[in-house]
């Protein structure tokens, strides 16, 4: 039997967008995949050899499908693609709203409505067109009543599909999903979709629902890990004054199969373009139904990583600023400015809010990180009072204090015996990560706070 799904779009080439396509073009060397975005210089990245977006095993999935089965347009040549096409994936980003109603918090869907005229301006005769792009609850309507507007003859099923990948791990993730998710409410479209997930997707991993309710879970998915971090960063702040080792009691916790290990990591907060988004937008939709407990509820895992945030770069400060609680004239080593390792990516990263709130008492940064570019660290902090360091070594010469930030494995390795020589005399090493070498900055001389780690014994 001929597959009902043939030729797919997606629009938005983004970190979720370009590499779902790369695999789904990997894994379906029959499918026809085309990937379009507005941005033309983006396009032009993911055509040649420098990608736009670091991932570990990307490049060489897409070597393997571009050229292929696999191509990337801009929007003007993708209209012809997507009058061509049997399913149509929305996936550009739907960041927090900056004015109107709902401003900052509910999701901006300019981009999505946006796409689906689009779709209804250039498709033809039947297309499934798939929510991929995290979006709010019942938006799916939204999107039905512009496509309404499409010219005789041109129907549309719709679907939410959305993505669960994490960065850093996206192609590992999506080769090997804990599961897919397709809601719809019809039974052909979601069965055409799920044929494709099927070619390496084991059937029991595919879940069906309706449509909201594939709407929904997606952000409840990403509100529960968020929650998660917060729970444990809460009891971090209790394990420092109670002389408690969160990582102790991590594994405790964590060893009951009923609450399980995974996501119990205390850190300087959560970051990324998800996690607080999503929770945003779920308090928002929850206070528009009238439901303010449960909106509050979710409010204060966002403000607890707001907290926690403020209280690392408070504890940093603390030793080293004048009695008036200045900064100035003080050099602080930043290691890692990515929102976690394995990624370039810097939206909502912990650092912006640690780096911002040590530069505002007036103190100087050098900022190390292996995959962000200075671009990008300028275009969040700025460059008054900020240097961007090639090397860890570079960033920590002469510093008063560190602060690492991410979790990049190669801070793990550093040899402190070495480097503690080139720091100021009294130095500290905060690691809002856990994964400095504890024994070896002990042994080098220097102190170290970690967090959720006490100095203090209690019985
Ligand atoms: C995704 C999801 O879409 C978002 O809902 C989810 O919550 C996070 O992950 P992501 O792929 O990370 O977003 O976004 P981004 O990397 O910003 O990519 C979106 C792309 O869409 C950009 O390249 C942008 O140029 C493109 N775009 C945006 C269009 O092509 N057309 C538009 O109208 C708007
Ligand atoms: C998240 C979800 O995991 C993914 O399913 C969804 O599709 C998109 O949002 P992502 O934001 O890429 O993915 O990364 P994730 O690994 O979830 O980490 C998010 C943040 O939480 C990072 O800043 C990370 O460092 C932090 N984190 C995670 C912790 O601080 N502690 C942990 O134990 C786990």
């Amino acid at each position: 039997m001929k597959p009902l799904v043939n030729k797919i779009v997606c629009i938005g080439a983004g970190y979720v967008g370009g590499p779902t396509m790369a695999v789904i073009a990997d894994r379906c060397p029959d499918l026809d995949v085309t990937v379009l975005d507005l941005n033309e210089a983006r396009i032009a990245a993911w055509n040649s050899e420098e990608l736009p977006i670091y991932e570990p095993g990307l490049a060489a999935v897409v070597s393997r499908a571009r050229g292929r089965n696999l191509r990337f347009v801009g929007q003007i040549e993708g209209a012809a693609h997507v009058a061509a096409a049997d399913a149509v994936f929305i996936s550009v980003n739907t960041p927090t709203k900056t004015d109107g109603e709902g401003a900052g918090k509910a999701s901006d869907l300019r981009y999505v409505e946006s796409c689906a005229r689009f779709i209804a301006t250039h498709a033809k005769g039947h297309t499934i067109v798939i929510e991929k792009s995290t979006m709010p609850v019942r938006a799916a309507d939204r999107i039905k009543s512009i496509l309404a507007s499409a010219g005789p003859g041109v129907t549309f099923d719709i679907l939410s599909n959305p993505e669960f990948l994490a960065e850093g791990t996206a192609i590992r993730d999506l080769e090997q999903p804990d599961r897919v998710l397709i809601g719809g409410e019809r039974p052909e479209p979601i069965a055409a979709l799920a044929e494709i997930y099927r070619r390496w997707v084991p059937a029991e991993r595919i879940l069906s629902t309706g449509l909201w309710s594939a709407e929904l879970s997606k952000l409840v998915a990403n509100a529960f890990l968020a929650q998660r971090v917060s729970s444990i960063n809460s009891i971090s702040a209790l394990c420092e004054v109670t002389g408690a080792d969160v990582e102790e009691v991590a594994a405790v916790v964590g060893a009951d199969s009923r609450i399980g290990p995974k996501f119990l990591r205390a850190s300087v907060g959560f970051g990324g373009s998800c996690f607080q988004k999503d929770l945003l937008s779920l308090i928002y939709i929850s206070e528009s139904y009238g439901l303010t407990e449960v909106a509050a509820y979710w409010q204060q895992v966002v403000d607890l990583n707001q907290w926690q945030k403020h209280r690392f770069a408070d504890q940093l400060a603390a030793p080293i600023a004048t009695a008036e609680g200045s900064l100035r004239g003080r050099r602080i080593a930043i290691l890692g400015f990515a929102f976690k390792k394995d990624t370039n990516d810097v939206r909502e990263t912990p650092a912006i809010d640690v780096c911002r709130r040590l530069l505002a008492r007036g103190a100087t940064l050098a900022v190390h990180d292996y995959k962000v570019t200075p671009d990008s660290i300028a275009s969040e902090i700025g460059t008054q009072g900020v240097e961007v360091a090639a090397t860890p070594e570079a960033a920590l010469a002469g510093a008063d204090g560190v602060a690492v930030l991410t979790e990049w494995s190669a801070y793990a390795k550093l040899d402190w015996a070495r480097l503690a020589g080139m720091l100021k005399a009294g130095a500290v090493i905060h690691d809002g990560r856990n994964i400095v070498d504890a024994t070896a900055v002990r042994r080098a001389g220097l102190g170290l706070r970690s967090i959720g780690k006490g100095e203090r014994h209690v019985r």
